[in-house]
């Protein structure tokens, strides 16, 4: 569900993380309660917990039954606060390259690709979520309608304002519209940077008329990179560690926005009203199919380690290519099939 900093516990822990470091290989056995306790929860306002749930041996990835997205996304984004054009251009781009129109045109790995996995989820009907994802009507929120400071319920209300603004309001869209609110760098979310870098939920009616799945995504750039824009920013307060190399985009924040995009929009897919794919037994906690491979972008990854990552001529890290020559680093998804973390740069499928 949210994008908790995992990591930095996971680094502090080092000599531990080394003896049950999280892989997704199935013959990895690792030990949870050891780290978690307090029953798999979060032991501090880190949230330790999701990635060591991600051994095949925990994890039950569960179908509770409810609609997943299988019919055509199409993703609205609403732009909150101050937003540069070079800055939109890499986030649609990277949206724009999940079903591209001329897909042999993109390089393998591809965010294409990487969508694949996402895919593998059905519904009751045995239906696979859309291969196909829009983007929509846009909008901007450039004078920060609800303030600088957002709490999860305001983020609705921010939905609410763009669903009925008096010029160009966004539809209304309950059938396979997404809503995502990308706050800009000084812009203050609850739980931002502490817990979470995103999160996805649905509407209430009540707030916003209607029950539209939506996610928010913050640009950490100014707040905490180390934590929501990792790995090519790493938090000063952990010793010796290391970026994994420059932004694909040449910017960290939004560089590192990408990804918990993806994040967001995996869970979305799969799991939009909360009520489908997850495993754990606790419904306001679930771990859905994003927050089992938190950090891990190529084989061998897990702990503090990225796993195998592309490296392009100027130095730039990236593991899948998207339309207009973009390139962009993804976390990988839960495959429910081979039962562990899978992408598209993957050395051994
Ligand atoms: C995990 O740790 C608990 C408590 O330390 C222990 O009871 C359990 O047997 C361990 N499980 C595995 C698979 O090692
Ligand atoms: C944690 O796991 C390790 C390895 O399985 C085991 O040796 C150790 O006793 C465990 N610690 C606790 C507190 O359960
Ligand atoms: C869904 O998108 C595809 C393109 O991928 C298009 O051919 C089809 O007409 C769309 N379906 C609907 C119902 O809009
Ligand atoms: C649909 O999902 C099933 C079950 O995961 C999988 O076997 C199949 O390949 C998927 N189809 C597509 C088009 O992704």
């Amino acid at each position: 569900m949210s994008s908790p900093a995992v990591l930095w516990l996971l680094l502090l822990l080092a000599p531990v993380a080394t003896v049950v470091a999280w892989r997704p290989w199935p013959h990895t056995v690792l030990n949870a309660t050891n780290i978690t306790g307090n029953g798999g929860r979060p032991t501090t306002d880190i949230g330790v917990s999701k990635k060591y749930e991600g051994s095949s041996e925990f994890v039950h990835l569960m179908y509770h039954m409810g609609p997943v997205l299988t019919t055509n996304i199409t993703i609205y984004p609403i732009w909150y606060g101050a937003w540069t054009q070079s800055q939109k251009q890499i986030l649609r781009t990277f949206l724009r390259s999940i079903s591209p129109a001329n897909p042999a045109a993109v390089p393998s790995p591809s965010v294409a690709g990487w969508w694949r996995t996402v895919q593998l989820y059905t519904d009751q009907t045995g239906a696979n979520v859309s291969r196909t994802v829009i983007v929509g009507a846009e909008k901007n929120d450039r004078r920060y309608s609800r303030g600088k400071s957002l709490t999860r319920l305001s983020i609705q209300s921010v939905i609410g304002d763009a669903i009925t603004a008096r010029t160009r309001p966004l539809p209304v869209n309950p059938r396979g519209g997404l809503y995502l609110v990308l706050t800009s760098t000084d812009v203050a979310v609850q739980d931002f940077c502490g817990q979470v870098c995103g999160f996805h939920y649905f509407t209430f009616p009540s707030i916003v008329g209607y029950t539209l799945p939506y996610a928010w995504i913050g640009n950490s750039a100014a707040k905490c990179p180390g934590v929501c824009a990792y790995p090519f920013a790493v938090p000063a307060y952990v010793p010796g560690a290391r970026s994994a190399g420059r932004p694909p985009n040449g910017d960290v924040g939004v560089d590192g926005m990408v990804s918990v995009v993806a994040h967001e929009l995996a869970e979305l897919a799969s799991n939009p009203l909360v009520n489908a794919w997850y495993a754990g037994s606790d419904p306001s906690f679930p771990t859905e199919i994003a927050d089992l491979c938190e950090g891990i972008y190529g084989t061998g990854g897990g702990g503090a380690y990225t796993g195998q990552l592309l490296v392009d001529n100027s130095g730039a890290a990236y593991n899948v290519n998207g339309v207009s020559g973009r390139k962009f680093l993804v976390q990988w998804i839960w495959n429910p099939i081979l039962n562990y973390c899978s992408g598209p740069n993957a050395l051994d499928q």
